[in-house]
Parts: C-alpha cells; sequence; structure tokens
C-alpha cells in the first residue's frame, strides 16, 4: 500500500539541541545553558553553546533537507532569541532568523512546522519561578502573539508546547532537566501552568493565523503489565493515567482523571483542578511522539506503585529503550478511539544507536532503519484502521545535544561530525528519501 497523497513526511529538530549560537544577536540565557554550565548535570559536561551550529548553517540544512526530499520539517523557536528577558522588549534580530529559515523552506516546498516551546526557557522568567508562576500563562501568551504575527503569514502549522509531562516531571521532579529540581508538587503545577499556557496560546494562534492549523505534541508512553496478574494490570493502568490520562483528558475533555487525582491529591495543594478546562481549547491535530514500551508490575512504594520490568529477549536502543512498534499502533487507534482529534501527527519517533562513520565516508545503520521501517509500517497499518494520521516526523533530521545525555546519543539520519560540522547522510536516510520518494514503505 502506498500512503494517502499528501502525507506529510518530514523530520523534527528542537532549537537548543542544534541552533548553537546561545550568546549571538542578542540572545539571552535559556533555562538550558544554565543548567549544563552547572557542574554535573549533562554527561561529559556538554552543553549546547555550539551543537549543530544550525544558526550559521541553516541554509545547507535546509538544502540537505531538500535534497532527502522532506515534505515538512519540523523545528522550534528559541523563546529568548526573540525576548531575551521572557517579556517585554522583542529582539527583532532573533526573529530575523526564523524569518529566514521559514523563507529558505518554503523556497523549496518544505512545510513549517513551528514549535513554540521545545524547553528552553529564558532565564530571566525561571528567576521569577518559571512555569510555577502563574503569571506564566501571560508569558507564554505574550511570546506566542510576537511569533505568531511575524510568521503566520507563512507558517500554518503551530505547536504549542513539546511535551508538558516531561518538562514537568523530568525537570522539577526527577530534577534531570533544567531547571533540576526536585518537587513533587512543583511538578504539577508546572504541568498544570502549561495546560493553561497552552489553552490560552491556541486562540492567540486563531486571532493571528489565517487558516492556522494548531495543536499541542504530547510523549505518550506504552505501558504494559509484565504479567497478568491483577496487581500488575492495575499497576499499568495507573502509570498510563499518570503519564497519558492526565495530559489527554485534560487537552480533550477539560477535567483531570478522577482516579489519579485521587491518589496524588497530596501534591495538588493550592491547584485550581476546574480551571484545566481551558486547556480543552479545541484543536486541529494532536502531536504524539513515540519512543518505546514500558513494561510494569505492581510495587509496594513510588507515586504509582508500580516499576519497570525489563523485557526477556528484546531489541534496545543506545538509550536503553525497547524497540517495540506495536506500541505506537496501539496507541494511535486508542486516542483515535477514546479522544477524536481531528487529525494526529506522529511528531517524533526514532532511534539512538553506536553509529560508526566507515572509512567508506558513510553510515551504515541498518538498525535505524530497520526501527524505522517497523514503526512506519505500525502508522500505515492505523492508517488502515481508520486513524487520521496526516504526517510523521522523524527524530531527528540531524544528530544533536540529548539533553543530559550531551552528544552521546546520535539520533540523526543525518550524521554531524561535531569537530567540523560536516553533514552525512547516513543510509537510514538514504533509505527514508527513496520512502518519501515513492510514498511507501520499503524493504
Ligand atoms: C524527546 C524530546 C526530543 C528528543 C527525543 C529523543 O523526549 O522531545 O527533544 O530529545 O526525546
Amino acid at each position: 500500500m502506498t500512503f494517502p497523497e499528501g502525507f506529510l513526511w518530514g523530520a523534527a529538530t528542537a532549537s537548543y539541541q542544534i541552533e548553537g549560537a546561545v550568546r549571538e544577536d542578542g540572545r539571552g540565557e535559556c533555562i538550558w545553558s544554565r543548567f549544563s554550565h552547572t557542574s554535573g548535570k549533562v554527561l561529559n559536561g556538554d552543553t549546547g553553546d555550539v551543537a549543530c551550529d544550525h544558526y550559521h548553517l541553516y541554509r545547507s540544512d535546509v538544502v540537505l533537507m531538500a535534497r532527502i526530499g522532506l515534505r515538512a520539517y519540523r523545528f522550534s523557536i528559541a523563546w529568548p532569541r526573540v525576548l531575551p528577558f521572557g517579556t517585554g522588549a522583542p529582539n527583532e534580530v532573533g526573529l530575523d532568523f526564523y524569518d529566514r529559515l521559514v523563507d529558505e523552506l518554503l523556497a523549496v516546498n518544505i512545510r513549517p512546522f513551528v514549535t513554540l516551546y521545545h524547553w528552553d526557557l529564558p532565564q530571566a522568567l525561571q528567576d521569577r519561578g518559571g512555569w510555577d508562576n502563574p503569571e506564566v500563562v501571560q508569558w507564554f501568551g505574550e511570546y506566542t502573539d510576537r511569533v505568531s504575527r511575524r510568521l503566520g503569514d507563512r507558517v500554518k502549522d503551530w505547536i504549542t508546547l513539546n511535551e508538558p509531562w516531561v518538562v514537568a516531571f523530568l525537570g522539577n521532579w526527577l530534577g534531570i532537566h533544567a531547571p533540576g529540581l526536585c518537587d513533587l508538587g512543583t511538578a504539577y503545577r508546572v504541568l498544570h501552568h502549561q495546560l493553561l499556557a497552552h489553552g490560552a496560546a491556541i486562540a492567540i494562534l486563531r486571532r493571528n493565523v489565517q487558516d492556522v492549523s494548531a495543536g499541542i505534541t504530547i510523549d505518550l508512553g506504552y505501558f504494559e503489565p509484565a504479567t497478568e496478574r491483577s496487581e500488575d494490570v492495575q499497576a499499568a493502568w495507573r502509570e498510563d493515567g499518570f503519564k497519558n490520562r492526565w495530559l489527554l483528558d485534560a487537552v480533550f475533555k477539560g477535567h483531570y482523571p478522577t482516579d489519579v487525582i485521587n491518589w496524588v491529591a497530596e501534591w495538588l495543594d493550592g491547584i485550581d483542578l476546574d480551571a484545566v478546562a481551558q486547556a480543552a481549547a479545541p484543536l486541529d491535530f494532536l502531536g504524539i511522539n513515540y519512543y518505546t514500551r514500558t513494561l510494569v508490575e505492581a510495587a509496594s512504594s513510588g507515586v504509582t506503585a508500580a516499576r519497570p520490568v525489563k523485557p526477556a529477549n528484546a531489541a534496545f536502543t543506545t538509550m536503553g529503550w525497547e524497540v517495540y512498534p506495536e506500541g505506537l499502533y496501539q496507541l494511535l487507534v486508542r486516542v483515535h478511539r477514546e479522544y477524536q482529534p481531528r487529525a494526529l501527527f506522529v511528531t517524533e519517533n526514532g532511534a539512538a544507536f553506536a553509529d560508526v562513520l566507515t572509512p567508506d565516508g558513510k553510515v551504515h545503520d541498518e538498525a535505524r532503519r530497520d526501527y524505522l521501517r517497523q514503526h512506519f509500517d505500525a502508522a500505515e497499518r492505523a492508517i488502515q484502521a481508520g486513524v487520521p494520521l496526516r504526517g510523521y516526523f522523524v527524530w531527528s533530521l540531524m544528530d544533536n545535544f540529548e539533553w543530559s545525555l550531551g552528544y552521546t546519543q546520535r539520533f540523526g539520519i543525518v550524521y554531524v561530525d561535531y569537530a567540523t560540522q560536516q553533514r552525512i547522510v547516513k543510509d537510514s536516510g538514504q533509505w527514508y528519501a527513496e520512502v518519501i520518494r515513492q510514498n511507501q514503505i520499503l524493504a
């Protein structure tokens, strides 16, 4: 089978992970600069100071995208490039960069998908509490307004937030992402404020952008019980509530799931739970990021009273994530049935492997090609089952700064030699180019 005509094959990146140039042209400091420059926070002391130097190399990067044949490109805007202090006077030079990037993309017929927030909050706002401060709804609105006014004549596809759950919990509870806090109550407030900010931003995008298509990107976990024992089945359902339903119910139904509210109640102090109705602004699409499955069993402690179990006989990526394409199919079908988004995109899916640049000047990454092929197949089956899946963004266009793991994880379909900033299309990238050209999955 071929994919539906016009299916948007794409690739994704994020500003802090690829741009570099963090002190250039008036850009303000972001929480990831602060965090990565704090000793012990990122593997090998890596930072995004230079990353893929995309800020300078964007023109040739777009040429590369055109060579692969991408129909769409998902990238994010660095809030502190646009508003160095988060609010107030805009930095027009920063906006100019995205303006030029968009023009380059359109010139070669690549549809730009803009993510407004992919984790690089201005440090100046973090100093005022960041996402924990209810005023962030205003701040994010102001930023959304600025960017959409500037780019909205040409960019029609907008994603408010990338993975609000990860922002809240890895950044404010587990402390392994910026800003590095360790408090579950804070994480819940941060998540709540992100959801309110999302709802407010959708209204602003509708006002500013003619023919807008606006949505949000949520990272969904696929949880399965390790055994058929009822306590494990319940544990998997709790994990699902903690990670998936909390967000999906908020965004599509305007309330939080009652079962989860009951067992996390002690961390919800001071949150006006009913206010989350504002997060349920009608969306044009839902973006799903999917990477792996988690097998779980019941445990006697922990917030969800569940713990992960390592599956036997499974294949893993260098992230330690199990390769499990069936989870993508199951999630797409389930979200379609239970929440009925108007359209769906896979806004991220991909794999990190230990790539080597061989003497022939190539990267023979069969494992990544297999990973993608199996996941494309899951997507195709979901389409056949009636899921309105409109496009697929591979994570990532190129190797980049993988947050707390620095440059140790290579996710790209394009290899980056960080010493020279040379780009080399991996075998998986060549294969993907052919998939796009024929609009069907190739062996
Ligand atoms: C997602 C992030 C993305 C990238 C991938 C591997 O959680 O959105 O930036 O780091 O994981």
